[in-house]
């Protein structure tokens, strides 16, 4: 089967689309055809290692120990192993399988049943393949860090990209009065999603206006941490979901510090792959009370080129790779 491999870490110019053994399932896997596959800030920290922590963590620190990328895929159960109960030949799944070693960036994936969940029937493979990661963290970002309410102020900073587009529909089904933040080209989109305010942050800085929110969910950190919690009401609580290393260590390792008893809670979010809110999403997906947005789709043969773009970090929603056998269906 073609699959995306890297040996080595660096752009996406180091990604190389090769041939590979398909893989076989075991008693308790699920071998499933993949139709589309969607890319995350995830898999450019894995081919960059521009977080340090990817090497020293396992991923290896002079070369990739893995050289297979893509976590979140949609796709059609080719074949199960004896002890599966969930699943047979012809169903329609999604999931994320970064827990089982990546490799969603290829024609076909091979993981235990608990990485896959039924396909949200309403929607293509290229929308469901769009979903899991960056809607599980949307969801576990506010409604279990952000501990979202309605009527809540809840300020999304980098609402257009991939968690934020999830994120503002996300906020607007709590009943949360969500002020989005994102460039001017693409503030008629982020509207298009719910937003209540649009603040374009080439014109207007939210952390000096004055203005207080309940919630704060920062998508990429974008402001120090001190100015995210100027802009929290007394009681209000940050959340953040990536950013620069500074960043990241400064939630991770100071938020506690930061936060203050009974007022401010500054905080960040790891999303876990759980299939109760794959369920969730699913549910909300099928009622319609958010959708999948997609900025581009790519051929598996242009894996690189969608990992270039991905690389500069502007993208409208999600970017998807569709695998050739979908064209010949
Ligand atoms: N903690 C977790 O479990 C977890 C899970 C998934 C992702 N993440 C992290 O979350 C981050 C975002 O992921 P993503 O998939 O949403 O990325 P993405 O699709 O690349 O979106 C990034 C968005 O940030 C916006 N942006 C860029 N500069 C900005 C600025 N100065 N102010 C405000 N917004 C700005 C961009 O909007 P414009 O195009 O409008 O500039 C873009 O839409 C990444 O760092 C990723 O590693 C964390």
């Amino acid at each position: 089967m073609k699959a995306v491999i890297y040996t080595k870490y660096g752009s996406a110019d180091v990604v190389q689309l090769k041939e590979i053994e398909k893989p076989t399932p075991k008693d308790d896997e699920v071998l499933v055809k993949v139709m589309a596959a969607s890319a995350n800030a995830y898999d450019w920290h894995f081919l960059s290692a521009d977080i340090f922590l990817i090497r020293i963590s396992g991923g290896g620190l002079f070369k990739p120990k893995n050289p297979r990328l893509g976590a979140d895929m949609a796709g059609r159960v080719e074949a199960v192993g004896s002890s599966v109960k969930q699943f047979k030949p012809g169903d329609e799944v999604f999931g994320e399988i970064g827990a089982w070693g990546n490799g969603a960036f290829a024609e076909y994936v091979c993981c235990p049943e608990k990485a896959f969940t039924l396909k949200p029937v309403n929607l293509t493979y290229e929308q469901a393949a769009a979903v899991p990661m960056a809607g599980l963290t949307a969801l576990q970002a506010l409604r279990d860090t952000g501990k979202i309410q309605p009527g809540q102020k809840v300020l999304i900073n980098g609402a257009s990209g991939g968690v934020g587009t999830f994120a503002v529909q996300i906020a607007k089904y709590f009943g949360a009065e969500v002020s989005a933040v994102c460039s001017t080209d693409k503030v008629e989109m982020v509207r298009g999603l719910g937003a209540d305010h649009i603040i374009d942050y080439t014109k207007e800085d939210f952390t000096k206006n004055g203005q207080k929110y309940d919630l704060i969910l920062a998508v990429n950190g974008f402001h120090p941490i001190s100015a995210y919690k100027r802009a929290l009401t007394p009681k209000g609580i940050y959340v953040m979901a990536g950013g620069s290393v500074g960043q990241i260590f400064q939630a991770v390792l100071f938020g506690s510090a930061m936060s203050e008893s009974g007022g401010r809670k500054m905080g960040s979010v790891m999303a876990k792959i759980s299939r109760k809110d794959m369920g969730v999403l699913k549910e909300l997906l099928e009622t319609g009370k958010i959708k999948p947005v997609i900025d581009r789709c790519y051929p598996l043969s242009e894996a690189k080129e969608a990992l270039r773009y991905l690389g500069e970090g502007h993208a409208r929603g999600k970017i998807v790779i569709t695998m050739e056998q979908e064209k010949e269906a």
